[in-house]
């Protein structure tokens, strides 16, 4: 698929156009749900679903575990568009096509933005089966040159030099506290690191990552988080610790894809609780 790094205000408008051509329903809070999270997706009532692939210049996926269609209806009371799966730069699009969604939501009247995600425990007090509220980021990728912002700036969309002092909304995180409280959730905070992947990293690479701040890792989220910042949306990140990351060379464990779709799978119960929870408080 041809991925380039300018769209236009037009191409984002083309896109916008087509899903409300598609549905009658006009959400203000959108999810994204990240790899085997997708469950809370069949949740939906009244549900519309449209598949990337139809839609003008989204990106979508390949991988295993990553269904590629919005599903927009109503959950907990509320009317949402559900990202069913997306798109990593791992996989070779652009990081500007990658978070081509995100302004295509600005459009369609999203002002919430719920991203979750899978993400290796760095802090050594996670467990496999934690969730972790993100509280702020280390773009890695961004840092490097690979913001999803180079370029010309969309004015129509936000400001050449947007802040990133609170990239993570505040009143959203402690709603997300106090849900968890409510429901006895484990609920983890702390700092989540952006790599590129699509190669776990190394111990060397875990502890270097431990020791720059990082409490979870992960391929996703960050480039989505830095476009809907700039564009004005408010958001709330989740990651679901699948896996604990291994720091010793020689300790004999080992990350796979296959442990962090199982304990995906395990973590979706209360990840859905925690979702439903924070929808039905949203005004
Ligand atoms: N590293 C990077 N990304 C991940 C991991 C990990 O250990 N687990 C789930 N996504």
């Amino acid at each position: 698929m041809a991925s380039k790094d300018i769209y236009s205000v037009e191409e984002y408008r083309q896109a916008a156009d087509f899903i409300q051509s598609k549905t009658g329903h006009r959400p203000e809070i959108a999810l994204v749900l990240g790899s085997g999270l997708s469950a809370l997706a069949e949740e939906i009532e009244n549900a519309d679903f449209i598949n990337y692939r139809d839609i003008p210049h989204f990106p979508f996926s390949s991988v295993v575990g990553h269904a590629g269609r919005l599903v927009i209806g109503q959950l907990a009371g509320k009317t949402v568009l559900v990202m069913q799966g997306r798109t990593h730069f791992y996989e070779g699009y652009t990081i500007q096509h990658i978070t081509f969604p995100i302004r295509v939501m600005r459009l369609l009247g999203v002002k919430l933005l719920l991203l979750t995600n899978a993400a290796g425990g760095v802090n050594p007090n996670f467990q496999a089966g934690n969730l972790m509220l993100i509280t702020d980021h280390l773009n890695f990728v961004g840092m490097a040159g690979q913001n999803p912002l180079r370029g010309p700036n969309l004015d129509d969309f936000g400001p050449r030099f947007p802040s990133m002092t609170q990239p993570y909304n505040l009143e959203l995180i402690n709603l997300a506290r106090q849900v968890a409280a409510e429901h006895n959730l484990t609920l983890r905070e702390g700092v989540y690191a952006f790599v590129a992947g699509p190669s776990f990293e190394t111990p060397a690479e875990i502890r270097y990552l431990h020791t720059v701040g990082a409490d979870a890792v992960g391929m996703s989220t960050v480039p989505e988080v830095v476009v809907a910042n700039h564009c004005g949306l408010k958001v709330l990140g989740i990651s679901s610790i699948t896996n604990v990351a291994v720091h010793q060379f020689g300790s004999g464990k080992e990350t796979t894809h296959e442990e962090v779709l199982e304990t995906g799978k395990i973590i979706v119960p209360q990840l859905i609780t925690l979702l439903k929870g924070l929808l039905q408080r949203m005004n």
